[in-house]
């Protein structure tokens, strides 16, 4: 029964199958280093392309290094890339932990592991060379959808494989959380990449679908990519991570399961708000405003149950600094999903749509939520994955976390400002009806937002670049939890029981 499960007990019991049957943590720790080495060259990425738009002669009139084709870059390699290694490394881990089982085939998972890499090796050469199927998201060309559908059923039968194989009998529900991403993921990639090869050695297809059905499936795959792959996901995470490492169970499991069916069943009608005053048929415009409102309801309902699992634990957050990042992703949670609704009425879309807005939206949620808690999973899983203790350096873990949080608010807060400062000044008119600013005009005004927005890049790069330091102090260091016990058959949460 979900409801007896408390994460925080699961240790209890788990010594006699960690012992008896050592868990991979393999596969774990080469997703945990690939998702740091990742996020720093996918944020490097986004550094350069927010430098780009201050000084336009970065890109050294070198067609691979326009911002053009080096922005899908950068959204691939952090939502792929970044987030992708970051979820194979939370799910393999949380599924074992929780069924006390081994990963159902080490083969499949080393597969999942080196074919992930390959894509993103693949993207990382082919969309600077120009190579796109132009649909935001899914820019990968026929080949590589055809490598991720293979890698992505894998990680499936690994994932679902361990489930069925589990010893405990509930599936606790980070692991529902993390079956639906992997199903949703599956369904949007094979659904909104249909598409006709018309040359093998150009690597150029087009779209089976047309038109504005072209338009409103790219979008229904954008907004669940963004519902399952950059939320469902890491909230997976959440269930397991916060309970962990405040060591309180989860407030409450009527709650989470209310808010995984209602979560799930919301977030599949809500698309079309990207295509608000579109030629999209009027009813689904209305549709999609309509469940973006709804919405509100089970992401704040998540938010809710995970921060109110530190009842009884808040004083921990005053010297935790790894329950501040996983509880302030949490608060960036809770506002970006209120301001995605909010942006999803039309009026309001009819003022943030192709403004800065809709980019400080994305990065409240992409920085604020799914890196910051991210950040938060690794600096738990880290120390266990090697036999730690505890990281190198807590100090480094509390500056990483300042640094963080000072550069996610300088990026957003620039860009709000910049957002509405350009919808109002390209919809201000004079008495006699002609435009009060030419385009021109905002650009120069956006020019000193686009200058926070890089020293707030900057700090965020720079604060993922020491969390990597510390990584690496931290797996090379000496100091074991109890070096008579191998690392793979220790007990990583209760290091003392397994020893004994
Ligand atoms: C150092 C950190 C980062 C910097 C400096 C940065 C910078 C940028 C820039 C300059 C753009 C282009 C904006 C435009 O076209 O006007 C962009 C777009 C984007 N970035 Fe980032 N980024 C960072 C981190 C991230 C992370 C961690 C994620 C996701 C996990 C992310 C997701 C995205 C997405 C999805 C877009 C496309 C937004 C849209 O089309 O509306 N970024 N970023
Ligand atoms: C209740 C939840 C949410 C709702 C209703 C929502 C709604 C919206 C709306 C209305 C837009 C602007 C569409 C446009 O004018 O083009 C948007 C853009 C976007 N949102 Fe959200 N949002 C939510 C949560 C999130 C979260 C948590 C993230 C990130 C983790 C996120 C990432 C994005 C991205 C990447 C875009 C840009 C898409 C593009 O044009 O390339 N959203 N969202």
């Amino acid at each position: 029964m979900v409801g007896s499960f408390e994460p925080t007990t699961t240790s209890g019991s788990s010594t006699k199958a960690t012992t008896a049957e050592s868990f991979n943590y393999k596969v774990v720790r080469q997703f945990a280093i690939m998702t740091v080495v990742w996020g720093i060259v996918g944020m490097a990425v986004g550094m350069l392309i927010a430098a780009q738009m201050i000084w336009p002669a970065l890109n050294f009139d070198t067609p691979w290094l326009t911002f053009g084709r080096l922005r899908p870059l950068h959204t691939n390699a952090v939502i792929f890339a970044f987030g992708g290694c970051a979820l194979f490394a939370a799910s393999y881990y949380v599924v074992q932990r929780t069924s006390q089982v081994r990963l159902f085939s080490d083969k499949l998972a080393a597969f999942t592991f080196w074919g992930w890499q390959l894509v993103i090796v693949g993207a990382a050469i082919t969309l600077p060379m120009g190579f796109t199927s132009s649909k935001e998201y899914a820019e990968l060309e026929w080949p590589i959808d055809i490598l991720i559908t293979l890698i992505w059923v894998a990680y499936a039968i690994v994932f679902f494989g361990t489930i069925i194989k589990r010893r405990v009998k509930h599936i606790y529900v980070a692991n529902w959380f993390f079956g639906v991403y992997i199903l949703t993921i599956a369904l949007l990639h094979i659904v909104n990449n249909l598409e006709l090869p018309v040359s093998l050695l150009g690597w150029k297809s087009y779209s089976i679908y047309a038109g504005v059905q072209d338009a409103m499936t790219q979008w229904w795959y954008g907004h669940n990519a963004v519902g399952f792959f950059l939320t469902t996901s890491f909230l997976g995470m959440m269930y397991y991570f916060i309970p962990k490492q405040a060591e309180r169970p989860i407030y409450s499991y009527r709650l989470s399961i209310v808010h995984f069916w209602a979560l799930n069943f919301t977030y599949m009608w809500a698309g079309p708000h990207h295509l608000l005053y579109t030629s999209l048929p009027d009813w689904t415009q209305a549709l999609g405003m309509v469940f973006s409102l709804i919405l509100l309801a089970p992401s704040w309902g998540g938010m809710i149950n995970g921060i109110m699992t530190l009842s009884g634990a808040w004083y921990k957050l005053r010297t935790d600094p790894i329950l501040k990042f996983l509880v302030v992703s949490l608060s960036f949670y809770g506002m970006s999903t209120f301001e995605g609704s909010m942006m999803s009425i039309r009026t309001v879309n009819a003022l943030s749509h192709y403004t800065d807005w809709t980019i400080g939206h994305v990065h409240s949620g992409a920085l604020g939520w799914v890196a910051m808690i991210t950040f938060g999973s690794l600096y738990y899983l880290i120390p266990r994955l090697w036999g730690k203790d505890r990281m190198w350096s807590m100090r480094l873990v509390e500056t990483h976390f300042w640094v963080a949080t000072i550069g996610v608010v300088l990026y957003i807060a620039a860009m709000w400002i910049a957002g509405v400062m350009q919808g109002l000044m390209w919809r201000a008119t004079e008495p006699d009806g002609t435009l009060t600013y030419s385009f021109v005009e905002s650009v120069k005004a956006t020019y000193p937002f686009y200058a926070i927005r890089l020293l707030g890049g900057t700090l965020y790069l720079f604060g993922i670049c020491l969390m990597a330091y510390n990584v690496f102090r931290t797996v090379v260091g000496a100091k074991a939890v109890n070096p008579l016990v191998p690392t793979e058959t220790q007990d990583p949460i209760r290091p003392a029981a397994s020893a004994a």
